[in-house]
């Protein structure tokens, strides 16, 4: 007999909260896990198809398939809606000596009475729930004791699908994370729209690099989340018409009108990411500001956000050295990229293309 944990919900997208429950709920029961995603969930429309969220959890469970599964046979039914009820019968009938346990939240708790056939559900599989004590559901304590509720312990993320859906968090898989960005799921349907197919790849490119630099680096703390955001965001200005870019600068960064104007972008791009993306985070705003030129005195998510542009692998010059170093050792990576980008200004073909603030980068760094 093994235990059988059924994992459900829309996984609008599966991110690492949910990874860390299910972990939880394998550590304690062993067996396996089987995600099943809902195409329809009872309480919500979700965002993405159904086809995508799927794909997205197959690719979030590949390292622990020795015991994660993901099941599509809610995607599949034909019944609409498909009631939990309905899956476990299924299960019961696939698994017939095993044990199995349905793993909810605790918001799902608080409406379990409401649901199809609550008494069959609990006499065809053991209800597992996670959550923090939420002083509004009120019918928790009564719900898990009439249908014979066991709390799952173990510390829970904050992490929520909505708050990734909206770009507030990236806390879910790289490779997840790549998924959303190469379909336009979520925020980078609206983001994508600033930017040229080419332009669109190279800032997907740097954001996934500028991830990777945060992770490998684990010894100095890079904010995984503000290094995704502001290499995503990073060339926002670039395609804005010049006239227009000229106007921002006239107005809003007078100080910097000695600036060449191929420079522009990096501060309409944190222009831009103020007024259409509500960014109010200083440590993203100025490592998008000082992307291009560098500056004196930077800050270390101001030397990943500019090593992951210049070093991101979809650029027309081999990087792999480059990144190699960046991912080996930020600070080192940031001097070699560094040095790379003076010698390159200051060979003959761009010697026009100096400025005050990467000559003060420069001299700052470069001794
Ligand atoms: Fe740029
Ligand atoms: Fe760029």
């Amino acid at each position: 007999m093994a235990n059988i944990i059924i994992f459900g919900g829309s996984f609008d997208p599966v991110h690492n909260g949910h990874l860390k429950i299910a972990l939880e709920a394998y550590e304690h029961l062993g067996g396996k896990v089987v995600f099943v995603p809902s195409k329809h969930p009872r309480w919500k429309e979700p965002t993405a198809q159904a086809e995508h969220r799927l794909k997205m959890l197959k690719i979030a469970i590949k390292p622990y398939s020795s015991f994660f599964q993901v099941d599509d046979l809610e995607m599949n039914a034909t019944k609409n809606p498909n009631y939990t009820i309905d899956t476990l019968r299924i299960f019961k009938e696939r698994y017939p000596n095993d044990n199995l346990y349905l793993l909810i939240g605790e918001d799902q708790v608080n409406k379990f009475h409401g649901w199809k056939d609550p008494d069959e559900i609990i006499a065809l599989a053991k209800v597992i729930y996670y959550g923090r004590n939420d002083s509004s559901h009120t019918h928790v304590e009564e719900n898990v004791r009439k249908y014979q509720m066991e709390h799952l312990e173990g510390e829970l993320s904050n992490t929520s699908s909505t708050d990734i859906r909206e770009m507030r968090s990236v806390d879910l898989p790289l490779f997840v994370l790549k998924y959303i960005l190469d379909h336009d799921l979520y925020f980078s349907k609206l983001v994508h729209k600033y930017y040229s197919y080419e332009r669109y790849r190279h800032v997907c490119s740097s954001a996934l690099t500028a991830c990777l630099i945060a992770m490998m680096n684990e010894d100095v703390h890079i904010d995984y989340y503000k290094a995704f955001v502001a290499s995503y965001l990073h060339d926002l200005g670039k395609e804005v018409k010049s006239s227009v870019q000229e106007e921002i600068m006239m107005t809003k960064f007078y100080e910097f009108n000695d600036i060449p104007s191929y420079a522009w972008h990096q501060f309409v791009g944190r222009y831009l990411a103020m007024k259409d993306f509500y960014i109010d985070d200083k440590d993203i705003l100025n490592a998008i500001e000082y992307h291009c030129t560098g500056r004196a005195n930077m800050s270390l998510l101001e030397k990943v956000v500019y090593c992951a542009d210049k070093v991101e692998p979809t650029r027309d010059y081999d990087t792999r050295e480059m990144l190699d170093v960046c991912n080996r050792n930020i600070e080192e990576g940031f001097l070699f990229v560094l040095n790379e980008n003076k010698k390159h200004i200051e060979s003959k073909k761009n010697k026009g293309a100096i400025n005050r603030l990467s000559e003060e980068c420069f001299a700052y760094y470069l001794k």
